[in-house]
């Protein structure tokens, strides 16, 4: 399902970030009636995932029932459906998962069906104890081996989700082993994304930090196929509107899934403003699917550039550090970018037109960016 499920980097919300294990049906009804209101739906978030801490038990005959916080996992289903939202769950293949509720270790089939059957469109498969309990206790010391249980593993859930017929993005997280991107999009495996780095946390050293492991994986990601830098961040924890700005621009430059991690429900406008920019959502949606690459670094400013369809490109320039670039701005180098004499773009988070010349001051608040789109670069 490669092609058609994911063709674009797959946009939507996850309970992880702000709920965390305690996320109820309510909290997931709440955050789909918000995709709606706040018009996020119609800028192209329509995946309502559930993460970690709706299993229960398992009945007689291993079937997998959610705990007592989601009374119904098919009305849930139903009722995402009928607001024009899709539905996501989670698993991990080891006994259990990484809050300690039921993995779906020897139910993979069984789960791949019950999850089918309710309507899920997308899954989260998170490796946690699988490593020890599989990798590490079938194959000690054999760090090539662990890597082959791995990939079975999630070879094996792939298989179980394209048995139902149902079309289910298929999302890898299995950070912290080497090189996944060249495995996981692989045709066995079918990860339509896959985690590159730890858990994401809402402040700037860890956006920035994750932000920066992502130079150099660009030509991993395309349509059907993306990087996963971890769900977004923006509007939890103390983030400043700089940072939060520069955030979501990293993601958009990065071609990375457009999860929302905060609660929707209870988002200020300037939240929601971030979340819902056309504009720059349209630089991560891009249809020619190409990630950033690094341009370059000058001082504690990083240049990004991203090829765009039609021949038009996005530029982001972001203050990673603490320097005052507002009081000496920063100047950029065009050539550098590949780029010849004055450019006409748009400055995606004043939506006024920009007009970019070599060795141009750009003045750039802490921790902030400048994102401009040319339509027609020089
Ligand atoms: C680890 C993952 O990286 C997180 O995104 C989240 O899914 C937690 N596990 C849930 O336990």
């Amino acid at each position: 399902f490669a092609d058609t499920v994911a063709a674009t980097p797959p946009m939507g919300w996850n309970s992880w970030n702000f709920f965390a294990e305690k996320v109820t049906d309510a909290d997931v009804r709440a955050a789909a009636d918000a995709l709606v209101s706040s018009g996020m739906r119609d800028a192209g978030y329509v995946y309502v995932n559930i993460d970690d801490g709706w299993q229960g038990q398992r009945d007689a005959k291993g079937v997998i029932h959610p705990n007592e916080r989601f009374p119904d996992m098919k009305a849930l289903a139903d009722y995402v459906h009928s607001k024009g939202l899709k539905l996501g769950i989670y698993t991990s293949p080891g006994p259990k998962t990484c809050a300690g509720f039921a993995g779906s270790l020897g139910h993979e089939a069984q789960d791949a069906k019950t999850y089918a059957a309710w309507g899920v469109d997308y899954l989260k498969y998170d490796l946690c104890s699988f490593i020890e309990d599989q990798m590490k206790a079938k194959a000690p010391n054999d760090p090539a081996q662990q890597m082959r249980l791995m990939v079975d593993a999630y070879e094996r859930m792939h298989a179980a989700l394209t048995a139902t017929g149902r079309p289910i993005v298929y999302s890898l997280c299995q950070y912290g082993w080497d090189a996944v991107w060249e495995w996981a999009p692989g045709a066995k495996v079918g990860g339509n994304l896959w985690r590159t780095t730890g858990d994401i946390t809402p402040e700037w050293d860890r956006i920035y930090a994750i932000a920066s492991q992502q130079a150099g994986l660009a030509s991993y990601a395309g349509p059907g196929h993306w990087n996963d830098p971890d769900m977004l961040e923006v509007g939890n924890g103390k983030l400043t509107a700089a940072e939060n700005r520069a955030h979501f621009s990293w993601w958009a430059m990065l071609a990375a899934p457009l999860l929302a991690g905060n609660d929707l429900a209870h988002m200020p406008v300037e939240v929601k403003n971030i979340l819902a920019n056309r504009d720059v959502i349209a630089i991560d949606q891009d249809t020619l699917g190409k990630q950033a690459t690094r341009a370059y670094a000058e001082g504690e400013v990083e240049v990004w550039t991203r090829p765009l369809q039609n021949g038009a490109m996005a530029i982001a320039i972001f203050n990673v550090g603490s320097a005052r670039y507002d009081t000496h701005p920063f100047r950029l180098n065009l050539s550098k970018l590949g780029l010849h004499g004055p450019q006409q773009g748009k400055d995606l988070w004043s939506g006024k037109p920009i007009s970019l010349s070599d060795q141009q001051a750009i003045a750039l608040a802490r921790h902030d960016v400048l994102l401009v789109r040319l339509d027609a670069p020089r």
